[in-house]
């Protein structure tokens, strides 16, 4: 191969290249790259996941007496920020979306002066007593089939112990622990 003919073939190799990188500019500015924000179907395994990681975690969650133990009330209170859409939390609040919620524990369920509570709510019976407050907070639906209050739950067995332990707070005397 004669130096002239090396310089051919050194070109067309060089051309080609600087075409595709050319093409591959072009093709930038044209289509834009980038991660999708929301992915275009939901891929069912991950809610499978879920699933099964919320049914563990409820499996495993100690009872609430003990999770009240070492609750944090302090924590809870800023949890609430959740509630307090539909909720007043003061002594002598007023009824808003959802009934006041001061000195709800131990108070009997659906049981808050002047509020419409759901048929469903209403049929309950018995008290606010903690079980009945963790089973609710963690999903109202599963509590009280028909109930108004359109919150999802808080799935965290830890986070609705310092919850509790906050609404036990609001109390002029707390319940005791058990
Ligand atoms: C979107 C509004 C909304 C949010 C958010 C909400 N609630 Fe409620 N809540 C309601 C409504 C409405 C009711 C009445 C339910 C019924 O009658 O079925 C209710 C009822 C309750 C009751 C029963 C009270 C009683 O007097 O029987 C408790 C306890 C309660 N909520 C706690 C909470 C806590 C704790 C949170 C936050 C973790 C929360 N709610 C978030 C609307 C809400």
């Amino acid at each position: 191969m004669d130096s002239f003919e090396f310089n051919k073939i050194a070109g067309a190799v060089l051309g080609t290249l600087l075409f595709v990188m050319g093409l591959g500019i072009i093709s930038d500015s044209i289509f834009h790259h980038g991660v999708p924000k929301k992915s275009a179907y939901a891929l069912p395994s991950a809610a499978v996941e879920t699933a099964s990681a919320g049914g563990a975690a409820a499996a495993t969650a100690a009872p609430i007496g003990e999770r009240l133990a070492k609750a944090d009330a302090k924590k809870g209170e800023g949890l609430i920020k959740a509630c307090a859409a539909c909720h007043v939390f003061d002594k002598g609040g007023a009824n808003k979306v959802g009934p006041a919620l001061y000195g709800v524990v131990q108070r009997p369920i659906a049981g808050h002066e002047g509020f419409a509570y759901s048929d469903s709510l209403k049929g309950k019976g018995g008290k606010w007593d903690y079980a009945n407050l963790d089973h609710f907070i963690e999903a109202p639906k599963g509590f009280a089939n028909g109930t108004k209050m359109a919150y999802g739950g808080e799935k965290d067995a830890g986070k609705r112990a310092d919850i509790i332990a906050y609404l036990r707070s609001l109390a002029d005397a707390p319940a005791p622990l058990q």
